[in-house]
């Protein structure tokens, strides 16, 4: 159910027009749901509820402090992969103890702050990252707790810049050099074996390769208890997809049902870092139309948003619904929304049947996963503004940038 709908012809989030929203706030803004949030993570938790489990919300897909908050106090872990992920967790009061830290490249201050944190997990990729654990967790006085992120080397049928999971990605080991680091791990003296990990991509829109991904880890967990290595969480990692177009993802308790049908009766707690699938739609992005123009046959509808602001459609082609914020009978014309960034990728939308004038607003919709958190300052351009609705209320949850932030760590030469 989509918590974003017209009422009187002009689009809501929950009980707030957005209209208001724009006029209150300014645009580019983006605006969340609470309701959609909620559901989302309730969906997680019920679909899961049958086993041990800890759901590790992805951190990267949305890093704003009050939706980590919302997320921390419902019970939520994280899945972090930067310090500077770590403080925001611990900025909006989530559980250390139910962070997992992965990344191909960890740096030794960031692996100390994480060990003083006393963090859950480090999802390990590397032989020489082990070491450094081992090392850095040896300085502190502490043991590592660790988990070796696999490579199970399987197609997840995703846009080529999201998939991680093949053997010609950086990420994760290779499946056949597992055993011989988990045995490394094991003679480690600062370094305590606790999981076993894999993530092998995003907006996967197929149950297959999750399941592929997921008997090769079962086979490898099989190997290791055989030698005597006890492992005792299994983290599927995250990567379900959500439908931004056509797409038919699986939903939430179709995927859960296959992967605990795979796993049987292992006694192991589930762990799973979705990021996607708990925020992307429970955010639109707002923008208001500058200028219509009409070149050479083609429409464009300027807006205020650009591709600092969502770099999806720039980046990897996606696609996102681009609604009216208020619905009009004016006639149709078929529009390339464009931002003002000086880059022909600078679009949010291409092909768009609309009757647009200038000084509409458009919903860029199913843009609260890797939008805001992708936004950079290109072109000088201060980041959106962010707003959470909760049924009739409105709360400002990020002030929009100045340009004067902008530059306030920069100086002149003397
Ligand atoms: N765990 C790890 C280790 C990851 O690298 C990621 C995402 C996730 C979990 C969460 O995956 P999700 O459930 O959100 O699919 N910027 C791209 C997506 C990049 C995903 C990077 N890793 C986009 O806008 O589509």
């Amino acid at each position: 159910m989509t918590h974003f709908s017209y009422k009187n012809k002009q689009l809501h989030a929950e009980a707030v027009a957005l209209a208001d929203i724009a006029t209150k706030f300014g645009t580019p803004c983006y605006v969340y749901s609470k309701t959609a949030l909620v559901s989302a993570f309730n969906s997680f938790s019920e679909a899961l509820k049958k086993r041990g489990h800890l759901i590790c919300y992805a951190v990267k897909a949305n890093s704003n402090l009050a939706i980590l908050n919302l997320f921390a106090r419902m019970g939520s872990g994280f899945d972090i992969v930067s310090g500077g992920e770590l403080k925001r967790v611990m900025a909006a009061r989530g559980d250390p103890r139910k962070v997992v830290f992965s990344g191909v490249g960890k740096k030794a201050e960031e692996m100390s702050a994480a060990l003083e944190a006393n963090i859950m997990c480090f999802n390990v990729e590397s032989e020489g990252e082990l070491l450094r654990l081992n090392e850095v967790a040896g300085k502190i006085g502490k043991k590592a707790p660790f988990s070796l992120r696999i490579n199970p080397d399987v197609d997840p049928k995703t846009h080529p810049y999201i998939a991680t999971g093949l053997k010609e990605n950086k990420f994760g080991v290779d499946y056949a050099d597992a055993l011989a680091l988990y045995r490394k791990a094991q003679s480690l003296p600062h370094i305590e074996v606790t999981g076993i990990d894999c993530h092998i991509g995003s907006q996967l829109t197929e149950i297959a390769p999750f399941i592929d991904s997921l008997e090769r880890i079962l086979a490898l967990l099989d190997k290791l208890e055989k030698v005597g290595i006890a492992i005792s969480h299994i983290d599927i990692g995250g990567g379900l997809g959500i439908r931004y177009r056509d797409e038919t993802p699986p939903n939430i308790a179709e995927y859960a049902a296959a992967l605990f049908a795979k796993l049987g009766k292992r006694r192991q707690k589930i762990l799973i870092e979705p990021g996607r699938a708990m925020v992307g739609h429970a955010g639109v992005l707002l923008t208001r139309v500058e200028y219509l123009k009409h070149n050479r046959g083609n429409n464009f509808a300027i807006v205020d948003a650009a591709m600092n602001d969502l770099q999806r459609p720039a980046l990897y082609g996606a696609y996102h619904e681009i609604l009216p914020v208020s619905q009009s009978s004016r006639p149709r014309r078929t529009y390339e929304i464009a931002g003002p960034v000086c880059e022909s990728a600078d679009f949010i939308g291409r092909g768009r049947k609309l009757g647009l004038a200038e000084g509409d607003l458009l919903a860029v919709m199913s843009t609260g996963a890797y939008g805001m958190s992708m936004s950079s300052n290109y072109n000088t351009r201060p980041r959106a503004a962010e707003v959470i609705v909760d049924d009739d209320k409105t709360t400002l949850i990020r002030r929009r940038e100045t340009t004067d932030q902008l530059f306030s760590g920069e100086t002149l030469l003397s």
